[in-house]
């Protein structure tokens, strides 16, 4: 029997990445921003995109919680379906740094392997892992949804920090320290990194 795959041919397009990112004046890349729940990944990627936007470059944020309300609806958060979840945010990734843009995406990504899956999915130097480095202590204490609190109290299973593990980044391109510092502060070294090495 033939598998689907060997009647699917892949097509080389005329305007390339390159010719794309050219009218922005950026290099394509993807900022994967990954740490605990509560650790602040959404509220600096946010904070990035905004300076980004400022200084006229082309970006796209793709959050967690928002893109399990369509793409990822229906995954849960057990092993297997976090990795499918990070694969496919992997896989869109690509295609809108293929688009020229700087994508930023902000999920837990728990597992260093998957991390690494997207890291090899991308051309050298497009992934750029940003860690969001918060004590499990302080995220806790934060707990902007109250989702600690329920997973402390059994209401919640397979929770990051909790019951389930989190594995942090060995050398990630940037590691913000999120205790203490402000938004702004935080924002600005990861603008900071993509300046210092002519991402943009
Ligand atoms: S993952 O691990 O990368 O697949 O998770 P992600 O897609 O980023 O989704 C994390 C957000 O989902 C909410 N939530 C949970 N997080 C962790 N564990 C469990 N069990 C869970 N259930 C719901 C939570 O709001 C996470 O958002 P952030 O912004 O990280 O706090």
């Amino acid at each position: 029997m033939t598998k689907i795959t060997e009647n699917i041919v892949w097509h080389n397009h005329h305007v390339t990445q390159e010719d794309r990112a050219k009218l922005k004046e950026q290099k394509p890349c993807v900022l994967w921003f990954t740490g605990l729940s509560g650790s602040g990944k959404s509220t600096i990627a946010n904070a990035v995109e905004s300076l980004l936007f400022e200084l006229g470059k082309h970006t796209y944020l793709l959050d967690g919680d928002n893109v399990r309300h369509g793409l990822n609806k229906g995954l849960s958060f057990s092993e297997e379906d976090r990795i499918e979840n990070i694969r496919r945010v992997g896989e869109v990734s690509k295609l809108f740094c293929d688009a020229g843009m700087i994508v930023l995406t902000a999920f837990i990504s728990p597992f260093a392997h998957d991390r690494q899956m997207v890291r090899e999915l991308l051309k050298d130097g497009e992934f750029v892992e940003v860690f969001i480095d918060a004590p499990l202590n302080v995220c806790e204490q934060r707990d902007p949804k109250g989702l600690y609190k329920k997973a402390r109290a059994g209401e919640i299973k397979d929770f990051t920090g909790i019951d389930s593990p989190y594995e942090k980044p060995e050398m990630p391109e940037v590691r913000v320290v999120n205790d203490g510092i402000s938004i702004e502060e935080a924002a600005n070294q990861v603008v900071h990194y993509l300046q210092e090495n002519n991402y943009i």
